[in-house]
């Protein structure tokens, strides 16, 4: 790259050879963003052509109605590339957590067969087309093929992330009717092995769940319950490795994956197969700009839409190789990122800020010993970066030579939607840059809004909940735009810059959930009288959550913390915990008993407080101070 001012632009030579290298693509979209998606549709395999390619009854709206498709075989037998070009071309490298464990490799074919095999399991569980089925496994291969084996035959998959607790498990099944999860013994985490299948079994008690497919891992000791427990192993072993793939109407539900919202319970966002496998297909290729032979590691878990759009489905799509890596970053050494990226030679990684700040803390000197030589691209989600990550990460990993892609999108989005293109830019640190081709943004009173016809990977609603789906996106500014509840601001030169969520949704360390939540967690406790949760900024994690609570009872304060902490992670999870609690005598609240968060949070950021008058107990903010300085 190189830079203009304080503008940052793909070389010659990296223009050149860029899948999309001419701005004309988006005076074409801009001026027919339906016909300009129907152009990018009509190259993915289907089974029958759309009638209608956008469709839009508000709140509701349709893509490429009428259509036939099925997202496997456009990975797969009908693949761009040619299946005969990708069959023995690796499709996922996958990097165990112990370093004395080999990768696993899949070739296209492979894959295939592997998907088969388990979509036919599948279907002699009882599963049919629209059937909803849990998904709860760690970062390993057979994340993937359970994935790609429900959408072979239609089944709808709901992904829960490995991480979250029983209770947030229980949750989505419930809320889905899942009658099938697939999970597995224990997977490893820093050494230690993570027991997952005692998880899932306090997870699917008081759901539908009648059988829980459990996939080999780690060997350690798990319960067993003969009558609804099956191997995976044993289960594939008699299937046919060819399975024909159901045909999907367009807007049949391709998976459910859940993401917290203002209020504390999940919302489950649906997911139409048309739309998404298009976005899925485009957004990889020109923003990652996949080239035959590119490698793409994207660090999420598959039980982010990160994981199923860059880890999973737009890599296939697109007859690359996706690399998946079972373990943390930093572990066994701090530097085992950086080892993988040149020992898979991957030329694209995709990761959060929060991992680029933490790699820089780990030792810059470090991640100079590698030279990084494969790399091509450079990619940055879920957050915003700061200007000093982005620089960082921009010399140390991408050494000022890779383009660097600051992409926002949600997980409502499906895919990217805003980021200036590696081939055309332009670029600036801390600013994510030009909406995708085809994608109208407006930005009023700071609020993000998305145009008609938005995008065809944006969600069709929330599972079983219209009401919310139409409170939460399509009340602020009508029934014809969607509020994507962050805040932004262009630049001179189009380039958007995103604030941050003016709702109560907080990323730590990119992860979504919302102070609501972790609040319902926490009032469980006996002891509370009530309680306040509020992001604060954080150096690694970008923010993360503290709570102030009020107690009754007599119980020691310290063990009521230690209760609390427990608590939150029982009900959601350890990426919840909050990092500090508080225990106060009262929360500061207005008049009509509303508690303000708001002044909360200036404690921590040093800004004035401004008014205390509309508050009905304005001495409780010095009180709190007191206690935090303390
Ligand atoms: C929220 C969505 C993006 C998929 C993974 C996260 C924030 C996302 C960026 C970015 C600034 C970003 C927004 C958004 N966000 N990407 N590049 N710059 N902020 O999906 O968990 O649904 O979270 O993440 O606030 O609304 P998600």
């Amino acid at each position: 790259m190189f830079k203009k001012g304080n503008l940052y632009f793909p070389t010659e030579k990296f223009r050149k050879s860029a899948l999309a290298n001419d701005k004309k693509i988006y005076q074409e979209a801009a001026k027919d963003p339906i016909k300009f998606w129907e152009k990018l549709a009509q190259q993915l395999f289907w089974f029958e052509k759309w009638e209608k390619a956008f469709v839009h009854k508000p709140p509701y709206f349709q893509w490429f109605q009428g259509g036939k498709i099925n997202i496997t075989s456009n990975i797969f037998e009908k693949n761009t590339l040619g299946f005969n070009k990708i069959k023995n071309k690796t499709a996922l490298i996958w990097e165990p957590e112990p370093t004395n464990e080999k990768p696993r490799i899949l070739t296209y074919d492979e894959l295939f067969k592997e998907v088969n095999k388990f979509a036919n399991a599948l279907k002699k569980l009882g599963v049919k087309k629209g059937d909803r089925v849990g998904i709860y496994l760690p970062m390993i291969p057979e994340v993937m093929i359970s994935m790609l084996a429900c959408a072979r035959i239609g089944a709808v998959h709901v992904v829960v992330f490995s991480a979250f607790s029983p209770s947030a498990l229980r949750i989505r099944l419930q809320d889905t009717g899942a009658k099938i999860l697939i999970t597995t013994d224990g997977y490893y985490r820093r050494d230690k092995v993570i027991n997952l299948k005692q998880n899932a079994d306090d997870g699917v008690k008081g759901t539908k769940v009648k059988k829980v497919v459990v996939v080999k891992r780690a060997g350690n000791k798990i319960p067993w319950q003969k009558d609804r427990n099956l191997w995976y192993h044993e289960l594939i072993k008699k299937q046919s490795d060819q399975c024909d793939p159901e045909v999907m109407d367009s807007e049949d539900l391709l998976f459910v994956l859940y993401t917290s919202g203002s209020t504390g319970t999940p919302k489950g966002t649906t997911h139409a197969c048309g739309g998404y496998t298009v976005q899925a297909y485009w957004t990889g290729k020109w923003i990652f700009d996949l080239h035959k032979d590119s490698i793409l590691w994207c660090t999420s878990d598959p039980g982010w839409v990160t994981g199923h759009t860059y880890t999973v489905y737009s890599p296939l799509l697109n007859g690359v190789t996706t690399l998946m890596f079972e373990g943390a970053p930093n572990w066994p050494t701090p530097d085992r990122w950086a080892q993988i990226i040149e020992k898979h030679k991957a030329t694209i990684f995709y990761t959060a800020p929060t991992a680029i700040r933490m790699f820089e803390k780990l030792g810059t000197d470090l991640v100079r010993k590698h030279k990084f030589e494969t790399l091509r691209l450079l990619g940055s989600v879920g957050e915003p970066i700061d200007e000093a990550a982005w620089k960082w990460y921009f010399k140390e990993v991408g050494k000022e030579r890779c383009p660097l892609v600051d992409t926002w999108w949600q997980t409502e989005t499906g895919g990217i939607l805003i980021t200036s293109l590696p081939g055309i830019g332009p670029f600036k640190p801390g600013f994510t840059g030009l909406p995708f081709p085809g994608v109208k943004v407006q930005i009023k009173q700071e609020n993000l809004l998305i145009l008609p016809p938005f995008a065809p990977g944006l969600l069709r609603g929330i599972y079983k909940n219209p009401k919310k789906y139409l409170e939460t996106y399509w009340s602020q500014y009508g029934k014809k735009v969607y509020f994507t509840s962050d805040a932004a601001y262009k630049d001179k030169n189009g380039l958007i810059r995103i604030v941050g969520r003016v709702d109560d949704v907080i990323k730590v360390a990119g992860h979504r959930l919302t102070t609501g939540e972790l609040e319902a967690a926490i009032n469980l406790h006996p002891d509370i009288t009530e309680c306040a949760v509020i992001g604060i900024p954080d150096k690694i994690k970008g923010e993360v959550p503290v709570a102030f609570v009020v107690l009754k009872g007599k119980k020691p304060e310290l063990k009521v913390k230690e209760e609390l902490l427990a608590l939150v992670r029982k009900q959601i999870g350890p990426i919840a915990k909050p990092k500090e609690i508080y225990i106060v005598k009262e929360l500061p609240k207005t008049r009509s008993g509303k508690i303000m968060r708001r002044i909360l949070r200036k404690l921590f950021t040093g800004k004035e407080l401004g008014d205390l008058s509309t508050l009905a107990n304005p001495e409780s903010v010095e009180a709190i101070r007191k206690i935090i300085k303390k």
